[in-house]
C-alpha cells in the first residue's frame, strides 16, 4: 500500500534579531497512522427509490460513482417515511474503535439540501453525523456551516469517528473543519451519495464520488 505523506517543511529564518520557525505547509494527512480496510463489491449496499431501477439513479464509470435523486422520488423502502435517497451503505457495521471514511466528492451547482455523506447509527437518533450541501456550502446537519463554495469542484472529505472517545472530526481538503461529539455508540456505518434533507431541498440532487476508502486505526 502506497501512502502519500505530506511532510511539513520548516524554514529557519535568521535575522539580526533572532531565529523564527515558520511552518510553510499546514497540510496534514488525516489518514496518517491508519490502515486501509480493503473494500470490494460485497462491501457496498445500494439504496435507491424502491420503485426505480438502480441504473436510473446511479452510474459507475471510469471509477466515478454518480448518484442522483429527485425530491418527489419514493423512499428506499415501501412504508418508510424518510426522504428520497440514492446512497451506498458500506458494510460491515462497526461499533468500537477509530474508523475513517475518505473520498473525493463533486456536487454540481443546483443541488441543495442534500446529505452527501453520513454515519448512520447512534445511541440517540438515527445518525452520528450528516454532512449536507446547501447552496454550495457544507453544513453539519442544518447548522452550522463548516465549509463554503464547494459547487462544481472536486474536494476531499475525511471523516474520523473515534467511537471509544465519542468524537467525530471532519476534514475538507486536509483542513480540519469540525470536531464534535458523536451521538453515542451503536451499530454504525458510513454512507455516501445523495439523501434529501427535511426541508429546502432542490428538485434535482446529485453527488459524484471517487477514490472512496475506509481506514481503521490499529
Ligand atoms: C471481498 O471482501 C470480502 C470481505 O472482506 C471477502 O470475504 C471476499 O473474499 C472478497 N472478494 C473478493 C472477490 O475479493
Ligand atoms: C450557480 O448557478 C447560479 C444560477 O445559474 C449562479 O447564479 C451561481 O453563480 C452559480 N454558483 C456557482 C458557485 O457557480
Ligand atoms: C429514525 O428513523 C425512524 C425510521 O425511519 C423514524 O421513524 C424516526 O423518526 C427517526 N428518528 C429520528 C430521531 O430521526
Ligand atoms: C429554509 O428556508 C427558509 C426560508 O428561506 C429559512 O428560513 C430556513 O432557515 C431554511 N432552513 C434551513 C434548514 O436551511
Amino acid at each position: 500500500m502506497m501512502k502519500i505523506l505530506y511532510c511539513s517543511m520548516f524554514l529557519f529564518v535568521i535575522t539580526l534579531t533572532g531565529c523564527f520557525l515558520i511552518n510553510i505547509d499546514a497540510h496534514i494527512d488525516p489518514t496518517s497512522g491508519f490502515v486501509e480496510v480493503m473494500l470490494n463489491e460485497t462491501n457496498f449496499e445500494y439504496q435507491k427509490p424502491y420503485d426505480t431501477p438502480l441504473d436510473q439513479r446511479y452510474s459507475y464509470q471510469n471509477k466515478n460513482h454518480r448518484f442522483w435523486v429527485y425530491a418527489d422520488d419514493k423512499p428506499h423502502h415501501l412504508g418508510s417515511n424518510t426522504q428520497p435517497r440514492t446512497e451506498i451503505r458500506i458494510l460491515p457495521d462497526y461499533s468500537s474503535g477509530i474508523w475513517q471514511f475518505e473520498g473525493l466528492a463533486f456536487v454540481p451547482n443546483g443541488t441543495s439540501g442534500a446529505t452527501i455523506v453520513q454515519i448512520h447509527g447512534a445511541a440517540h437518533g438515527n445518525t452520528t453525523i450528516l454532512l449536507r450541501i446547501y447552496n454550495g456550502d457544507m453544513r453539519y446537519y442544518s447548522t452550522p456551516v463548516i465549509d463554503t463554495d464547494l459547487y462544481d469542484k472536486w474536494f476531499k472529505v475525511n471523516l474520523i469517528h473515534n467511537v471509544d472517545e465519542g468524537k467525530v472530526t471532519v476534514y475538507i481538503d486536509n483542513q480540519e473543519r469540525l470536531k464534535t461529539h458523536d451521538q453515542g455508540p451503536g451499530m454504525l456505518h458510513f454512507k455516501f451519495g445523495v439523501y434529501g434533507a427535511p426541508t429546502n431541498i432542490s428538485y434535482y440532487m446529485e453527488s459524484r464520488w471517487k477514490a472512496v476508502k475506509i481506514y481503521k486505526k490499529c
